[in-house]
């Protein structure tokens, strides 16, 4: 009986603690945040509990998605002659209401995580000149959501660990590197454009370009990133697709406390993938080590995974190299398919750009693109032009996020408080007249022509790839995969708006067209 009492009262005292701790670090904590903040300079729209901000966020996309694209100035539309490119107040409507009353610095929270929203590339400017990239934080309210895709990779890790990753990474995406790629990245298009031409000749000349590009970069990348010669691969980049399905395609209640019990089935399919891509990414590493201490020249070098395991750059463990190959695959594919089919779609609307990229893909290559020569491709200077105004107008990656580590000054009167989250928004900068002149929303790939910034009147205005030494690490690898689809599909197909495409671009993680991209393609026959 005594026993029993006691057990009890161990109990309920445990119960009490933990009580105690969940009201602290969900109720009083934010609260005590809030307050600092506010003493910090920063407002915003006001939270409730659990939520934060998160139900005014749904209610205003819901609103704004019901809404019916028709032809007028003032909204994002489609018509046969007609594409709106103003597309921040569709993608983030709840931005876009916040910025009219709180400006461009602002807090809102997800749950009871604060964030801090900035669309002002001074104020970025400022925070990373006192903060230094091992110094930054990624946010953690993210860290167990997208453990399943990479893991501890170089997308996630912070501090000393950031800068052994990146010292063993970045190497591998130089240059020289990437051309023993590059017949990867011909060989998938290829394959792809004959796929699409037996569906010309079978009679239907519309294709969703979307999806068939994110499936070639998909392979593109799985090959790049750690080949795809054995079975094994292939079961990892079939898992990969998988899990991308699983994780984009759930409402995620990230911040809320109980969050995840939210969505237990999704949350415990995307952990039971993760762990199989692990498992079979394990056997292919360590497959690859054993052969290569075999036989010291193997083919195999030719990838990412290959160059990460040679000798010299031998500073990663198994499991980090698993994280490592599932960061290239979910970092890398779907931006560069994004930057792909957006331009598909920009030049489909610009014929006079498809005319322009051709003449110059004759003058650099000549007519054989067959045999196509990887050291011209620096040549072609009007798709690079092209390529950044497409990352202006639709970028891939929509923001970027950091956590303050320590107390971040800014200028004279502010102070981020260590542990606040940040969210720049990228759109709104890409998209904000007062930084690119009243022709902000017009495609004008010349903008770009004398200028890497394209003309924007602030150094941090135009941000595609991030920012300062966290910058992507990827992105030679998609100049050289967006110049090389580009070059094949442009000199075999012209592009056309279908009457089927609704221009509804949105946010699944990343920038894309939310009902795939038809097109008419047709082939070119003379050239
Ligand atoms: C159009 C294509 C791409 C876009 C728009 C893009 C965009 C970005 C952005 C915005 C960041 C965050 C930078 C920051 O936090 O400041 C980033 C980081 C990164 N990207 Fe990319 N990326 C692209 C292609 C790729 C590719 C092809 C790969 C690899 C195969 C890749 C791998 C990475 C990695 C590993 C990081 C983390 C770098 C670090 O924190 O040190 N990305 N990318």
């Amino acid at each position: 009986m005594e026993f029993l009492a006691l057990s009890f009262a161990f109990i309920s005292t445990l119960a009490l603690i933990m009580l105690f701790k969940l009201t602290l670090s969900w109720w009083i904590f934010p609260i005590l945040t809030r307050h600092k903040l506010k003493r910090c300079g920063f407002t915003g729209p006001t939270p409730s509990f659990p939520f934060g901000n998160i139900h005014d966020m749904k209610k205003t996309t819901t609103k704004d998605n019901n809404n019916t694209n028709t032809c007028s100035d003032d909204s994002l539309e489609y018509s046969s002659n007609c594409l709106s490119h103003d597309i921040h107040r569709t993608v983030f409507p709840y931005f876009s209401r916040w910025q009219d009353s709180h400006g461009k610095v602002f807090v809102y929270w997800l749950g009871t995580e604060p964030f801090l929203y900035i669309a002002e590339p001074e104020f970025v400017k400022k925070m990373s000149s006192v903060v230094m990239a091992k110094s930054w934080g990624k946010p953690s309210v993210f860290r167990n959501d997208r453990d399943p895709m990479f893991g501890n990779g170089l997308i996630m890790v912070e501090g000393n660990d950031w800068v052994r990753h990146r010292h063993v990474v970045a190497p591998a995406f130089s240059p020289l590197n990437l051309k023993a790629m590059a017949s990867m990245m011909v060989e998938s298009t290829k394959q792809m454009i004959e796929r699409w031409s037996d569906q010309i000749n079978s009679g239907n000349m519309e294709i969703d370009v979307e999806s068939e590009i994110i499936t070639t970069a998909g392979e593109i990348i799985a090959k790049t990133s750690f080949g795809m010669k054995d079975e094994k691969a292939r079961q990892v980049f079939k898992k990969l697709r998988a899990l991308q399905m699983t994780l984009f395609k759930t409402t995620r209640y990230v911040g809320v406390p109980f969050g995840k019990c939210l969505n237990v089935k999704k949350t415990l399919e995307a952990k039971k993938l993760g762990k199989e891509i692990d498992q079979v990414l394990l056997s292919v590493i360590r497959n690859r080590k054993s052969s290569s201490s075999s036989s010291s020249k193997s083919k195999n070098e030719q990838d990412l995974l290959g160059l990460l395991l040679q000798e010299n750059r031998h500073t990663l463990t198994v499991r980090e190299l698993v994280d490592e190959c599932k960061t290239f695959f979910f970092g890398g594919h779907e931006t560069t398919a994004l930057a792909i089919t957006w331009t598909l779609l920009l030049l489909a609307e610009h014929q006079e750009w498809q005319i322009q990229l051709r003449d110059e893909i004759r003058q650099v290559l000549g007519h054989n693109i067959d045999e196509l020569d990887i050291n011209m491709l620096s040549q072609l200077k009007k798709m690079k032009w092209v390529m950044n105004e497409v990352l202006r107008l639709y970028p891939p990656a929509p923001n970027v996020q950091r956590q303050a580590r320590e107390d971040i000054k800014v200028g004279e009167n502010l102070t981020v408080p260590k542990g606040t989250n940040m969210w720049i928004d990228v759109v709104a900068m890409h998209h904000d007249t007062a930084l690119w002149g009243p022709e902000v929303n017009e495609f004008r790939p010349e903008r770009f022509k004398d200028d890497v910034n394209g003309g924007c009147k602030h150094s941090m205005g135009y941000l595609p790839f991030g920012f300062g030494g966290r910058m992507c690490v990827g992105r030679n690898l998609t100049f050289m995969e967006y110049k090389i689809v580009l070059t094949l599909l442009l000199s075999t197909f012209s592009f056309e708006l279908s009457p089927d495409y609704h221009h509804s671009p949105s946010i699944m993680l990343s920038l894309r067209p939310s009902s795939g991209l038809p097109l008419v393609v047709k082939p070119l026959h003379k050239y």
